[in-house]
């Protein structure tokens, strides 16, 4: 939520801070904007909207400075317009701030300094900072120790970019509790707060650390920790491929990635799944390039940093419960893990979402395993929970997309998604890596816990392995989705229900509906159906129906039977040759017959597919819905 650039070196500034936040709009597409020192003084400009509006301005002004800072901004205090947008800058317009984060204590140190005669022009909480700092720089002192003091006073979690009309030589960075990267080039550094916005121009990186101020001028970097001691850290080299945007042919990102979804599956299931007669090995390392087919954006964006799970078989036999946080879709996810680690191993899991957590006695201890899933790993409230399983006692593991995350940083156990990079804002190809990820590590819980006998794990590592190319028959039907899709575009509300492991199935596909198309829609458990929510059933709203053949299948179809009664338009996904579902549904989405168990990895894609095609039937932004941001680092 929010990104911050920086870039100070020979070539013009303002270009390389849009490249660099081009590569960071999914954090936020409320406003945009950069601070450069133009001849010796700091000029700013921002705009409101996408990234694109700024671009004209930059390009209409043509700004040569050599040095600047930028921001995109998700607004948290404050609606998003211009005045709103970051930069920030002083009474005295020599300092300019960009922020990402909340400063929790604004509202008091913006009474302390009006009162000191300080004038504020916007309603954001981070206005605060470029003021305190001036303020701090009038009591006397050099930069770093000015910035120091101020820090002090700050209270909440943030990143910040700082630069000063004084210092034309240099930009301060600040990092606690996010994340910040200083790219290191030959006579220039950058800054951003995803080590992938500057890869683009080097793969060699200093990462800050918790609690962090780096001194970044265009002979490097200097560290310093809130103390003022400074903290010596060498560079490390990142994967130089560079991060390419490309649709591919695909009208948008959303669609390329729903597609993408077979391979995904396949690199994920390759990389821990060597074959379904051995025991799945989690203790893999760094990317594995051979794993690798060649396209750019499907490479790790990883730093070959060492990950894998690393508890010994006696620590995985002492667990006793599972404790998993997630958000959104990554909570859908853990839910469906839940399941699958209850049924094969045996031990009790709670799932919950992680924002819950904050002022509730969390019941973890030595014999739990903490696991927190994020596409991103920068997920604040999912972070926040972890940090305090972890002080309780508790192991920790991350399941992420993101091997050089925030995540990657705090736990020693790490199962990273073989997903590429995901641009669009709504998840899909992650949460079926997610997914992915749950069932093998079902599988190897239970294979080391002596829980899963050797010819079900077999059969299930056999049938997980089947699963891609029915995605990819799936896929084919799209033209088929399609067209029942756009019959329902004219909803107000739509229902999803589904039971046992589709439960969150239904919940994934109604957040995808209303990421995606604005359409009010509510996900629940079928049964639940009649305990309330039929109450708003008629003939306008559409029920979606999550229906394959197995254990809840009879008690689901009698459930849609009960809407059916309500004269709701009835849709159901269903496996092939599923006679009852043809006669109970108006439209069928149809997948290919599939294991109940496995049912989520295949039922969740006409889903995706149904959203995108209404959304993008009704012309709304599909790869960047209003509101939103893919990256959610505040709580
Ligand atoms: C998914 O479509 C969402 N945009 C959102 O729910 C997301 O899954 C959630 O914010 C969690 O993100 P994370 O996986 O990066 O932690």
């Amino acid at each position: 939520m929010c990104g911050i650039v920086g870039y100070l070196g020979p070539l013009k500034a303002a270009p390389v801070l849009l490249s660099e936040l081009k590569c960071l709009e999914y954090r936020g597409y409320d406003s945009a904007g950069v601070a450069v020192i133009e001849d010796g003084r700091l000029c700013v400009m921002k705009a409101a909207g996408k990234l694109s509006n700024l671009e004209e301005i930059l390009v209409q002004k043509g700004p040569t400075a050599r040095v600047g800072i930028g921001h995109t901004r998700w607004a948290t205090h404050g609606v998003p317009n211009d005045t709103n947008a970051h930069p920030h800058i002083d009474s005295t317009g020599k300092i300019a701030v960009v922020h990402n984060g909340i400063i929790e204590n604004f509202e008091e140190l913006k009474t302390e300094l009006i009162g000191l005669g300080y004038a504020f022009n916007s309603d954001t909480d981070s206005e605060v900072i470029a003021h305190l700092i001036s303020y701090e720089l009038s009591q006397g002192g050099e930069m770093l120790d000015v910035i120091l003091r101020s820090l002090k006073r700050l209270v909440g979690a943030y990143a910040l970019g700082i630069v000063s009309q004084e210092h034309p030589d240099r930009i301060y960075a600040v990092n606690h509790h996010y994340s910040l990267s200083v790219g290191l080039g030959q006579g220039e550094s950058f800054l951003a707060s995803d080590s992938m916005a500057v890869r683009q121009y080097t793969n060699r990186v200093v990462r800050l650390e918790q609690s962090e101020v780096a001194e970044i001028t265009t002979q490097g970097v200097r560290l310093f920790n809130f103390d003022g001691l400074e903290v010596k850290r060498s560079p490390i080299a990142m994967d130089s491929s560079p991060y390419v945007i490309d649709k591919c042919g695909h009208k948008h990102f959303l669609l390329k990635e729903i597609h993408e979804q077979p391979l995904v599956l396949r690199q994920t299931l390759t990389k821990y799944l060597r074959h379904p007669n051995h025991p799945i090995d989690f203790s893999v390392g760094a990317y594995d390039p051979s794993l690798d087919d060649g396209s750019s954006e499907n490479k790790m964006v990883g730093d070959g940093t060492a990950y894998g799970v690393h508890l010994t078989d006696e620590e995985i036999k002492g667990l006793n419960h599972i404790n998993i946080f997630a958000c959104g879709t990554a909570y859908h996810a853990s839910m469906i893990g839940k399941l699958l680690i209850e049924e094969l191993v045996g031990i009790p899991v709670a799932v919950d979402i992680a924002s819950e957590i904050r002022g509730r006695k969390l019941l973890v201890n030595e014999s739990t395993l903490a696991i927190a899933c994020s596409q991103s790993g920068e997920t604040a409230d999912t972070l926040a929970a972890l940090k305090e399983a972890k002080a309780r006692g508790a192991y920790t593991m991350g399941i992420t997309n993101r091997a050089d995350s925030h995540l990657a940083q705090i736990t020693p156990n790490l199962i990273v998604t073989e997903c590429g990079i995901e641009v669009s804002v709504a998840a899909t190809k992650t949460y079926l890596a997610q997914l992915a990820s749950y069932y093998l590590l079902a599988i190897y819980l239970g294979e080391k816990r002596g829980t899963l006998p050797p010819e079900k794990a077999k059969a299930l590592k056999m049938q997980l392995n089947a699963i891609p190319t029915m995605l990819e028959q799936i896929l084919a039907r799209e033209e088929q989705y399609k067209d029942i899709s756009i019959k329902y575009a004219d909803a107000h509300d739509v229902v999803f229900i589904g039971r046992g492991v589709n439960f969150p199935t239904a919940l994934e596909g109604a957040l995808k509906l209303k990421e995606l198309s604005y359409i009010h829609a509510s996900g629940y458990a079928a049964g639940e159906l009649k305990h309330g929510p039929i109450a708003v059933l008629d003939q306008n709203v559409p029920v979606i129906t999550v229906l394959v053949p197995g254990a809840v299948y009879e008690k689901t179809l009698s459930n849609a039977q009960e809407a059916r009664a309500r004269k709701a338009k009835m849709i159901v996904v269903a496996v092939d040759g599923d006679e009852q579902a043809a006669r109970t549904f108006d439209s069928v989405l149809s997948i290919p017959p599939v294991e109940e168990i496995l049912s989520p990895l295949t039922t969740i894609v006409p889903l995706q597919l149904l959203s995108y095609f209404i959304s993008d039937y009704l012309g709304k932004d599909v790869d960047q819905p209003r509101n939103l941001a893919k990256s959610v680092t505040v709580e």
